[in-house]
Order: structure tokens, then C-alpha cells, then sequence
């Protein structure tokens, strides 16, 4: 029976109600929302504002109408870097950020963006004195990811967002990896801007992604054009969220999101949590006990990735062999984190990534840990 342990990239299976509310949408509905006054487009309008207030819910998000939707985590990230940063600022981050933050951060240093990295130890801790020292560089954002998708290493934000605040410098945070596993509060935090995938954590299908800018804050829109509002104005609307939603909405997806937050409320994220933690431990126990095989351990772990390398194998050659031999779908190489696999010391191989999520059980756990160990007895 098929395994698929690689949650961290995309979760799957997701729930039931998810695939019912894309086809609800598709084949039910079917007008677009926003953009006409008539029943179906208000049906459509509805499948979107419900997921909106359910996304504003699990974020800790106070005003449902400070949530956008793109279409990938990627995206939002996009727009906050290059809406909110201008040749001379000096911006933040971490050596454990996906290449979703290191790219476009590139392409703005060649415009005359100042990037500094704090170092992470190989543990994945955030040096928080040099941190502290770095806040009071004149910044104009901080950009940090909640959890490294290498080994589910967690930062702590709670108290890097009351950094943030006391130096009055916007936290930007990358929740791609937590949300939907970590409790998140945006709110109490003073976050201030928020990207997620709707894809992972929040149990949603590929192709939405969420974007949350504090109201103070004038981040500019990457993308202008029709938002089914003030049509009789050339320039893009103000508010949010139309300034950031131009373009017909992924409404299936979005419903379809609604439905995967549906369900992590109902079955409670400490539950969510705590099984993915429960399985990461197996695993990590599991793998800790074969011969030649080094888990990346984080000092503080946060969401169920664990990363391993095995002595005298490439990560791509064990993940090859689970794939074909044991039809075990897990992750190999740099997890588009080349930074990360620096700061982790696994730079350029990578690892191998088992992500569990809250559909994978313990008896799928010790399959995969017995499968390993058959590797490793047939390693030449
Ligand atoms: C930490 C982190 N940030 C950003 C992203 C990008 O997410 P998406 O591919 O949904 O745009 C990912 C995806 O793996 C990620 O792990």
C-alpha cells in the first residue's frame, strides 16, 4: 500500500468535504464572485467571504477584510518584498528561509535592497543577541519563517514579534510550514504581514495562497486590474482586500480551503499538532537507532518534518529506493532551502525529508522505518 510521508510539500489525502466543496463550486455554483449581483455570483461571493472569515479565524487574523487571496505563499511573498521595500532599505532574515524569500530578496539587492542574515545555529536556534544588535540598524522589515522546512525547526516568534514591536520594525512572517499546525496569533502578535500556502497545513487544494498586511502598512499591489469594484476608477482600489485580489479568484480552490479549515477547527489544531509531533518522534527515535543514518535533530521542533542522511548513500539514491522498492513517497535533495541546508551543514546533497501529516498512522510510521532499515542491511 502507498505511503505518501511528504506532507511538507503538499498535504495529502485531505479531507473529503474538500474535493466536495471544489466540485460544489465548479459544478453548482459556477459564477464568478464578486463581479455580478445576480443569485449564482452571489453564491460565489459567499464561497469566498465564508473561507475568508475561516482563514481570519486560524491566523488569529482580526478583521476578516485584511485577508487576501493569491495563488501560492510564493506569490504573497512577492508582493510584500517587493510592495513594501525600495532601493536603500536595509530588510532582516534568517539563515533558515525557503527560496521563496532568498529569490526575491536577490533580485531586489541588484536594485539596491540591503539584505543581512542572522545565522541560525545547526540546531536550527536564531542567534537572538545578534538579532537584537541588528534591530536597531534603521530597518525597514524583518522576514522570517515560522519553521524551516528542512527539520520542522520553530522560531520563536511570540517573542520576536515583541522585539519587532519594541523597535517598531514590521515582522514579516513566513508561515508556509505552521499554519494549521501552529497555534498563530497575527493579531496579538502585531504581525506585520502574514503568507501561507492554502496547500499544506490549512488542508486546502494547490493554487490559493493567503496574504495578511496590517492596515497601517502601504504595501503596494504586484498585480492591478479588475476587482468587480469602483470600475469607474483607473487606479487600483485602496482597500483590502480588492488591492491585492485583481483578476478572477481560484473560487474553487478557495472553497475548497474553506472546507480544509473546516475541519482543523473542528478537529482542534492541539490535535492536529500533537499527532504530527507524535509521529516526527517515531520517526526520529526510529531512525536514530539504525547504523549510519544521522537525523538533523532541531532544538526546538515545531511542525512533523525530520530530515536524515544515511552514511555512504546520496539522499536522492535512498528516496529513489523507497519510491520504487516500498512505493514510500517521501522528499530528497535541498527543498528549495539551499540557505538552510548551510546553516543545518547538509549543503549541497541536501537530506532526506519525511513530512508526516494528519492523515498518515503509527503503522505507516513503522513501515517506513522498517523499509529504511532493509535499505540499509542491502547497502553495499
Ligand atoms: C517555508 C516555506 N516558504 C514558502 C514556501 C512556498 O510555498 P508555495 O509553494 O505554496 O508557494 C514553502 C513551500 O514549501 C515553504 O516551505
Amino acid at each position: 500500500m502507498s505511503i505518501y510521508l511528504d506532507n511538507a510539500a503538499t498535504t495529502f489525502p485531505k479531507p473529503p468535504a474538500v474535493y466536495a466543496a471544489v466540485q460544489h463550486a465548479m459544478a453548482e455554483v459556477g459564477a464568478n464572485p464578486g463581479r455580478a449581483s445576480h443569485r449564482r455570483a452571489r453564491d460565489a461571493l459567499a464561497m469566498v467571504s465564508d473561507p475568508r472569515r475561516r482563514t481570519a479565524e486560524i491566523l488569529g487574523i482580526p478583521d476578516p477584510d485584511r485577508v487576501a487571496f493569491t495563488k501560492s505563499a510564493t506569490e504573497s511573498i512577492n508582493v510584500v518584498l517587493k510592495g513594501w521595500l525600495r532601493p536603500g532599505d536595509k530588510v532582516l532574515t534568517s539563515g533558515l528561509e525557503h527560496n521563496s524569500v532568498v529569490r526575491p530578496l536577490a533580485r531586489l539587492e541588484t536594485l539596491g535592497v540591503r539584505t543581512e542574515i542572522i545565522p541560525c545555529s545547526r540546531r536550527g536556534e536564531l542567534d537572538l543577541e545578534g538579532f537584537a544588535r541588528a534591530l536597531e540598524g534603521g530597518l525597514r522589515l524583518v522576514v522570517l519563517t515560522h519553521a524551516s522546512n528542512v527539520n520542522g525547526a520553530l522560531l520563536p516568534i511570540p517573542r520576536i514579534a515583541r522585539m519587532c514591536r519594541e523597535s517598531g520594525v514590521p515582522l514579516f512572517l513566513d508561515a508556509a510550514q505552521t499554519a494549521g499546525v501552529q497555534p498563530i496569533s497575527a493579531g496579538e502578535w502585531d504581525l506585520g504581514m502574514l503568507a501561507c500556502s492554502g496547500h499544506k497545513g490549512l488542508l486546502g487544494p494547490a493554487g490559493v495562497g493567503v496574504l495578511y498586511v496590517r492596515e497601517d502598512l502601504d504595501v503596494l499591489p504586484l498585480v492591478e486590474g479588475g476587482t468587480g469594484s469602483r470600475s469607474e476608477d483607473p487606479r487600483q482600489p485602496g482597500f483590502c482586500p480588492d488591492r491585492y485580489e485583481s483578476g478572477t479568484l481560484n473560487f474553487p480552490g478557495i472553497a475548497g480551503l474553506g472546507a480544509g479549515i473546516r475541519y482543523l477547527l473542528e478537529e482542534g489544531l492541539e490535535t492536529v499538532l500533537n499527532h504530527e509531533l507524535k509521529l516526527a518522534a517515531e520517526i526520529e527515535d526510529g531512525l536514530s537507532e539504525l547504523n549510519g543514518v544521522e537525523v538533523l535533530r532541531p532544538s526546538v521542533r515545531g511542525t512533523g518534518v525530520v530530515s536524515f542522511t544515511v552514511e555512504g548513500m546520496s539522499p536522492d539514491e535512498v528516496a529513489f529506493l523507497l519510491d520504487k522498492a516500498f512505493d514510500i513517497a517521501v522528499r530528497s535533495g535541498l527543498h528549495c532551502a539551499p540557505q538552510a541546508h548551510r546553516t543545518l551543514g547538509t549543503f549541497p546533497s541536501g537530506t532526506v525529508r519525511v513530512s508526516p501529516g494528519h492523515m498518515n498512522t503509527p503503522e505507516q510510521i513503522d513501515s517506513f522505518l522498517r523499509s529504511v532499515h532493509t535499505i540499509l542491511q542491502h547497502r553495499r
